[in-house]
């Protein structure tokens, strides 16, 4: 096992009830509908325009907007949802992921970030793991969102990693599709039958041990 690629939204600390927020406020305030529950698990790993389009085509005013009143309407998002990620700390890590780092680290295990969040550096300062981080990909410079490889790809590139020899860790559909698209082994955490394609599913980060992973590799 070269690489560990995790996402982060999910896997590192749970950031979804704050997307979901500040979309649900976008879409009142703007759009004039009411997002139904559902979204916030629809919109696991998709990144922020991809969403943005999601919410316009459900509003049924996909075609209503240019461009850049799109893009607007997406800043207008994340300026909501930076206020509450503002606010996040060392507790707000998920259960057994700080463990986790340790033991990938002490086991020289290259650990690198494959999130489609463009707020992924700020979280992890705001977490106080930056440091423990070899690399985090870049969203914002890859073509296709997940579930497409790219990002995974990415991650991978950026420690120097062959993707086959590396572990991705995702809580989201589309991201167990992106990992195994990138040819590496796919560990989900969260409900079996929505990650029915990775290749170990755990119920929880606390379940996710450096044993766990080097077992799903060997598999
Ligand atoms: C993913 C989240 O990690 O990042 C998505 O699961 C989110 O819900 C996406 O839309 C993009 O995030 P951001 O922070 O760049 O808007
Ligand atoms: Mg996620």
């Amino acid at each position: 096992m070269q690489g560990v690629l995790f996402d982060l939204d999910g896997v590192i600390t749970d950031t979804a009830k704050f997307h979901f927020k500040a979309w649900s406020r976008l879409a009142k305030e703007k759009l004039g509908v009411v997002l139904p529950a559902s979204f916030e698990s629809d919109l696991k790993g998709i990144s922020r325009i991809d969403s943005m389009n999601r919410i316009l085509k459900f509003a049924k005013m996909a075609d209503k907007y240019s461009a850049a009143e799109v893009d607007a309407m997406a800043q207008y998002k994340n300026d909501l949802y930076l206020k509450e990620i503002g606010k996040l700390t060392q507790a707000d890590i998920l259960p057994g992921i700080e463990n986790l780092l340790d033991e990938l680290a002490a086991n020289k295990v290259k650990l690198s970030v494959a999130s489609a969040s463009k707020n992924a550096p700020f979280i992890l300062e705001k977490l106080g793991l930056r440091q423990q981080f070899d690399a985090i990909a870049d969203p914002a410079k890859v073509a296709h969102g997940k579930p497409a490889p790219d990002i995974f790809l990415e991650a991978a590139a950026k420690i120097n990693a062959d993707p086959t020899q590396c572990v991705g860790i995702e809580d989201a559909k589309a991201g167990v599709q992106a990992i195994k698209a990138a040819g590496a082994i796919a560990v989900g955490v969260g409900n079996p039958s929505d990650l029915a394609e990775a290749d170990t599913v755990v119920s929880s980060t606390e379940e996710l041990t450096y044993s766990v992973l080097a077992l799903a590799f060997q598999k």
